[in-house]
């Protein structure tokens, strides 16, 4: 316990400094790399992380006992941009919020773990910890100048660099690993190839007749969740989603079909995307229910 306590006391910055790196890599490897969209929140989120990757490995180098207040600011700001995000996505408390009116909706959630690892858990996560590891330092006079002796300590080039060109070269790998394919990135360039891709011989539509009630249900659910991306009318946003209402791909699909592509999305490296876009699970809303999307998919039914 004594020897654990003593290693955090004397590396709490390194720790700081690779959750920063980790999380300013894994934030550009989920846009640039998956394709997912960031929200207005995130971009603030980004804002307040990426300096840090900066700030702290310069402090350490210039082994600046004030660094842990230059980090401080950042850090717990961010933590409550993140923990505001979070409590978006999760609860109702801010139902009313007006974030994120324009493009992609903050409350959308790319990503869902367990059933609660969504993006802002992650940099709520990474702020958390360089946060507490800079509190830590504070308490500890860290990072030290001088040795017990008096003697000035060296520059330490090899564990700041260390820590950057480990994280650096997992993510490269990643990028890598996650190039696309050239034929599917040209196949990809049109927002709106699906019109053109989609064959439609034979029109399959349940014709289920909905009720008042389950359309007005679907309407608003397609408006907080699915609007963003596909427009108000389900008619597609440039650059965000395509078309849904009176696509040949909506009149060719049964509900039953509707609800399992919605239910998986599609990811850039699903053979069926046409888009070069994301359409992340359940529309980024894992809490809708079967009824909730199949209310959604009745009232895109309906002629506008
Ligand atoms: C963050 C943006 C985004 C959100 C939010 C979103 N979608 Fe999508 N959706 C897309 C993109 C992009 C595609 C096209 C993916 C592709 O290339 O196949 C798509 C495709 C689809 C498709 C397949 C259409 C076709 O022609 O291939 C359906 C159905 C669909 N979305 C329904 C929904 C519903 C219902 C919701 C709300 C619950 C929703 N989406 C929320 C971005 C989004």
């Amino acid at each position: 316990m004594e020897r654990i306590s003593v290693w955090l006391n004397r590396n709490s910055l390194y720790i700081a400094l690779l959750a920063a790196w980790i999380a300013m890599c894994g934030s550009l490897y989920f846009s640039e790399v998956r394709g997912y969209v960031p929200c207005v929140l995130c971009w603030y989120q980004r804002i307040l992380m990426y300096p840090l990757t900066g700030v702290i490995a310069i402090g350490l180098l210039r082994r600046d006992r004030n660094l842990p207040y230059y980090v401080l600011p950042f850090s717990l700001l961010g933590l409550g941009v993140s923990t505001y995000h979070y409590l978006l996505e999760k609860t109702d408390l801010f139902a009313g919020s007006s974030f994120c009116a324009q493009g992609v909706s903050c409350t959308t959630q790319w990503i869902n773990w367990f059933g609660f690892v969504t993006i802002p858990f992650l940099a709520l996560t990474a702020f958390l910890i360089i946060s507490l590891m800079s509190v830590i330092a504070l308490l500890n006079g860290q990072p030290e100048a001088v040795n017990e002796e008096g003697d000035p300590l060296r520059t330490p080039w090899l564990p700041v660099s260390g820590v950057i060109v480990v994280v650096l070269a997992v993510f490269t790998a990643l990028f890598i690993a996650g190039e696309q394919d050239p034929q599917v990135a040209a196949a990809q360039q049109s927002p709106f190839a699906t019109l053109a891709v989609t064959p439609g011989p034979q029109v399959r539509v349940d014709g289920t007749i909905s009720d008042p009630a389950t359309l007005t249900r679907g309407e608003q659910l397609y408006l907080q969740s699915c609007a963003a991306c596909h427009g108000l009318d389900g008619q597609g946003v440039a650059n965000l989603g395509n078309q849904l209402r009176g696509s040949e791909f909506f009149a060719a699909s049964t509900d039953a079909e509707l609800l399992a592509v919605i239910r998986q999305g599609r990811e850039l490296t699903d053979p069926a995307n046409t888009t070069g876009l994301v359409m992340p699970p359940s529309g980024g809303r894992p809490d809708l229910s079967d009824e909730d999307i199949l209310a959604v998919i009745a009232y895109l039914r309906t002629p506008q």
